[in-house]
C-alpha cells in the first residue's frame, strides 16, 4: 500500500483519469479527425491534419498522439515524419462512412450526457435528474416537446439509432419473432430498430409509434425501404390509443420511467395486444444481485442524471410484466450491452 506500483493506487489513477479518455475520443470525433483520415488517400502527418481541419498544430500533435496511445489511431514514421491512420476500431466505429459508425452517440454523450454527469453528486443528493441544472429545461420537456433546436433533436435520434447498427440483430434474434407478423415499436424514434426488424424478419410489418415531433422528424430526415413494411403512427403512449399488433417492442423505453409509469404503460400494451401476441422488452439487464455488469450499473446512474427511470434486473421486469397481465416471461442475455425479455398475452 502507498507505493506507485500498488495495484489499488493504479486503479485509482485509472478511474480518476477516465474522463480524459472520453474527452480525447469526443474531441477527435467533434473535430473530424477520424473522417479526415478515413477519406485521405493515405496516412497524414499532424501538420496536414491541422491544416485540413483548420485547427492548431500544437493541439493536433497532442491529440493525435493521445489517440495513438488509446489505440484509436496508428502511427508510423515515413522519411522522418510521423504519419497517422485510423485503426480498425476507428474505421469500423468512428468514421462516418462506416455502416456501424457510433459517432452520433459519442457526440450526444459529449454535448448532453457529459454535462449532466457533471452534476452526479447533486443527482444522488436530490434523487432527481439534472437536466434543469445542466440546460435550464426539464427532462420531460426534452423528451416530449422542445429540444434546444431541431438539430439537437436529430442528434439525439441519430445517436439512439447508432447502437442498433451493431446490436439490433442480436436483440431481435434472441427469440424467434417470426410468429409475430404485425409489430409495433413503441417509442421507436427514428425507426432504426424497426429497419433491423424488417430486414431480419422478412414477413413482418413494423409500425413505429412515437410522439408527433419525433415521427415528423423521422419521416423528414431518415430513409426507409420502399416496400411499405415500415409505417409510422403518432401519439402519446400513456394516453392515446396504441396501434393493434401481435408484438410490441419496447426498446430503451421502460428504463426512462418510474415503476408506476412502466406498470401503467405495460397495462395499456396488454390491452391493445392481440391474444397470443406479446411484448419484447429490450434493455440492458442488471445481474440478479444488482451489482453489475459495470456498464449497466453506470447506465442506471445515467438514468438517474438524465431521466426518472433506472436499469432493472430480470426479476424486476417480471414484477412489472406479470401484474400487467403478461405470462411466460423469458429473459435472454445476448452477450452485448442490450438484452431481451419476451412475455406473452
Ligand atoms: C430512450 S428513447 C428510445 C428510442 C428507441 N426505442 C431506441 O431504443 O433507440 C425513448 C423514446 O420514447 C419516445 N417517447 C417518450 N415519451 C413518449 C410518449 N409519451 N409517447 C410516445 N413516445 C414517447 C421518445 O420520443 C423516444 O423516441
Amino acid at each position: 500500500m502507498g507505493s506507485p506500483e500498488d495495484e489499488a493506487y493504479r486503479l485509482l489513477q485509472e478511474y480518476s483519469n477516465g474522463f480524459m479518455v472520453s474527452q480525447v475520443l469526443f474531441a477527435a470525433c467533434e473535430l473530424g479527425v477520424f473522417d479526415l483520415l478515413a477519406e485521405a488517400p493515405g496516412p497524414l502527418g499532424s501538420a496536414a491534419v491541422a491544416a485540413r481541419l483548420g485547427i492548431s498544430c500544437r493541439g493536433t500533435e497532442q491529440l493525435l498522439d493521445a489517440c495513438v496511445a488509446l489505440r484509436l489511431l496508428r502511427v508510423q514514421v515515413r522519411t522522418g515524419e510521423a504519419v497517422y491512420a485510423n485503426t480498425e476500431l476507428a474505421s469500423a466505429y468512428l468514421a462516418r462512412a462506416s455502416p456501424t459508425c457510433q459517432q452520433h452517440m459519442l457526440l450526444y454523450m459529449a454535448r448532453t450526457t457529459y454535462l449532466c454527469w457533471a452534476h452526479l453528486a447533486e443527482a444522488v443528493r436530490d434523487g432527481e435528474n439534472q437536466y434543469l441544472k445542466a440546460f435550464g429545461v426539464s427532462s420531460k420537456e426534452l423528451f416530449t416537446a422542445v429540444y434546444r433546436s431541431e438539430a439537437e433533436r436529430l442528434q439525439f435520434m441519430r445517436a439512439l439509432g447508432d447502437v442498433w447498427s451493431v446490436e439490433g440483430r442480436s436483440v431481435l434474434a434472441a427469440f424467434d419473432l417470426s410468429p409475430f407478423p404485425l409489430v409495433c415499436d413503441l417509442g421507436g424514434c427514428s425507426g432504426a430498430l424497426a429497419k433491423e426488424c424488417a430486414s431480419l424478419y422478412t414477413g413482418c410489418h413494423v409500425t413505429v409509434f412515437d410522439i408527433p415531433d419525433v415521427v415528423q422528424a423521422a419521416k423528414r430526415h431518415f430513409s426507409f425501404p420502399e416496400d411499405g413494411r415500415i409505417s409510422f403512427s403518432e401519439g402519446d403512449f400513456f394516453q392515446d390509443p396504441l396501434p393493434e399488433a401481435d408484438l410490441y417492442l419496447l426498446a430503451r423505453v421502460l428504463h426512462d420511467w418510474t415503476d408506476e409509469k412502466c406498470s401503467r404503460l405495460l397495462a395499456r400494451v396488454h390491452r391493445a395486444c392481440r391474444t397470443g401476441g406479446g411484448v419484447l422488452v429490450i434493455e440492458s439487464l442488471l445481474d440478479a444481485d444488482e451489482r453489475g455488469p459495470l456498464t449497466t450499473r453506470l447506465y442506471s446512474l445515467n438514468m438517474l442524471v438524465q431521466t426518472e427511470g433506472r436499469e432493472r434486473t430480470p426479476a424486476q421486469y417480471r414484477a412489472l410484466l406479470g401484474p400487467a397481465g403478461f405470462r411466460d416471461v423469458q429473459c435472454r442475455r445476448t452477450g452485448g450491452t442490450y438484452d431481451a425479455v419476451l412475455a406473452r398475452k
